[in-house]
């Protein structure tokens, strides 16, 4: 009703699709294309749910965390083979000269692989994980892939994992408040970040909320528990009145090592 009488999604919620439901756990693969070309980032997986243990309204994430366990160095192959590359021959099929960041959304389901969507762009929150975990200087990489210029054989990544904890206002994804004061740490390790998305900063350089997802904290470090301990003093060292974040993010692959 919210949807096809409220408008709820504008134009978006005027037509509803019924498909087949799928099991099983999402993953995140992201490849930097460059035509016919391209090279992975690790393997990462998202928490789309509002509430812990997976649970409530589907977000826009709440977290994520890399790489997982889930996605097998063989699995990672078979879904450049039997996923990338065909959506690149696609892409050429079509007279499509794509260039960019390719983000296929997965479920891993007990029959196999499947394609849930594309995005030509980077994912939210998985950048925020992937990033500190490329060793190579990725701006050349990005730069010959806008060009349509060669890429690098490979990209080198550090060992461990990365995590990042979404902080969010208090309503999200329903209402939320908005104009909220934020307050920082002085300083935070060199291997954590805190990534401003719905943040505003007034001419007194007053920081206060303007979205839903506010911030997000994220680390890089060399076990995923080392990454979500240290993501989360940082999260707890920033402040808003009606700060929200999920307590278990990385939950699944904390609990299968
Ligand atoms: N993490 C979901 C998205 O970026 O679409």
């Amino acid at each position: 009703k919210d949807m096809l009488e409220g408008g709820a999604f504008g134009d978006s919620g005027a037509e509803i699709v019924i498909e087949e439901t799928l099991y099983g756990e999402e993953a995140s693969i992201h490849a930097i294309v460059s035509g016919d070309s391209f090279v992975c980032l690790p393997p990462s997986q998202d928490h789309k749910r509002a509430g812990e243990g997976d649970t409530g309204l589907n977000t826009g994430g709440m977290g994520a965390y890399t790489p997982t366990s889930r996605v097998t160095a063989e699995m990672q192959a078979a879904i450049e083979e039997a996923v990338i590359k065909p959506t690149i021959a696609g892409f050429k099929a079509d007279g499509i000269e794509f260039n960019g960041t390719l983000y296929a959304g997965l479920m891993l389901t007990d029959h196999g692989v499947k394609v849930l969507e594309y995005n030509v762009r980077f994912g939210d929150p998985e950048t925020q994980v992937l990033l500190p975990m490329v060793s190579d200087d990725l701006v050349p990489v990005l730069l010959a892939s806008a060009k349509g210029e060669p890429l690098p054989e490979k990209l080198n990544f550090h060992d461990g994992a990365a995590i990042v904890i979404v902080l969010a206002a208090g309503g999200y994804p329903g209402s939320y408040p908005k104009g909220e004061i934020i307050t920082f740490p002085k300083e935070i390790a060199n291997r954590a970040a805190i990534v401003h998305a719905g943040t505003k900063r007034d001419e007194a350089g007053t920081i206060t909320t303007n979205g839903g997802r506010v911030l997000s904290v994220s680390s890089q470090a060399p076990s995923l528990k080392e990454a979500a301990e240290l993501a989360y003093s940082v999260c707890d060292q920033v402040n808003f009145e009606s700060k929200y974040l999920r307590r278990d993010i990385g939950h699944r692959e904390l609990n299968r090592k």
